[in-house]
């Protein structure tokens, strides 16, 4: 993993209590750190037991600020940090309709599945089976059973259940894939890594009447983007 060191495999230690012990302190971490600021957003970190998306040997990592490698090409379980830098200036709250492409460990689409409760809706897409394989797996687990989990090339979208409220993209792309911005409401906000130069733009779409308009919420650094719209230039 680029520009990050990842702790060496191990064989985990750690009890549930200590765990949720440790997730305790990093929602209070998160909060001081400004990172956190909605309720709904940090009811949706204290509940998910975010041990329980990483595999074994990499466990005691859990709220440790590294990605983790899990099964599949280049796959990463993002920091704890990155997943309220998304959902905060998303605005992800209750009964949306969410598009998360980059299921990754599934972690993110748990919380995001919180987030919305029981009247919103998550759809998630994966393009590396194996990734996917283990987050539909680590998903069922921890009882989340009605997330429409999709095998495909997520920059694509998914437009049978399209218009979405809110669109995260999880992994770095050259542009905002255009099918992306057209299964996205008006009214609707999108977020996702965007190349740019050697660094990668976290940037912020709002979908109106009138168009789009773009904020660049900070730098970050993610994994590309495969597919269709993998490598592509403006
Ligand atoms: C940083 S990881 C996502 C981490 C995830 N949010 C989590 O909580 O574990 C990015 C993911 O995007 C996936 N990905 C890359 N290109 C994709 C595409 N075109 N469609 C769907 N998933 C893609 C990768 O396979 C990887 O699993």
């Amino acid at each position: 993993m680029q520009g990050w060191i990842v702790p060496p495999p191990k064989e985990p230690t750690k009890s549930r209590a200590e765990f949720t012990k440790e997730r305790h302190k990093k929602v209070e971490w998160l909060i001081r750190r400004g990172y956190l600021r909605s309720e709904r957003i940090k009811e949706a970190m204290l509940r998910v037991p975010r041990e329980d998306f990483i595999p074994h040997m990499y466990k005691d990592y859990a709220y440790r600020e590294v990605p983790l490698p899990i099964p599949g090409q280049e796959a990463t379980i993002s920091c704890p940090h990155s997943y309220p830098l998304f959902y905060e200036p998303l605005g992800l709250d209750k009964d949306h309709k969410f598009l998360e492409v980059g299921l990754g460990s599934g972690y993110g689409t748990a919380l995001a599945r919180e987030i919305v409760g029981p009247d919103g809706l998550v759809v998630s897409i994966e393009i590396d089976p194996l990734t996917f394989e283990f987050a539909k797996s680590n998903l069922e687990k921890a009882g989340y059973n009605d997330i429409v989990l999709i095998k495909e090339d997520g920059a694509l979208g998914y437009r049978e259940m399209s218009p979405y409220c809110r669109i995260a993209i999880t992994a770095a792309c050259n542009k905002i894939p255009p099918p992306l911005i057209e299964q996205l409401r008006i009214g609707g906000r999108l977020i996702g890594p965007v190349k740019k130069y050697r660094t990668q733009h976290l940037v912020l779409l709002a979908k109106n009447d009138d168009g789009i308009i773009k904020e660049v919420v900070c730098e970050v650094l993610y994994v590309s983007l495969r597919g269709r719209y993998e490598d592509k230039q403006d």
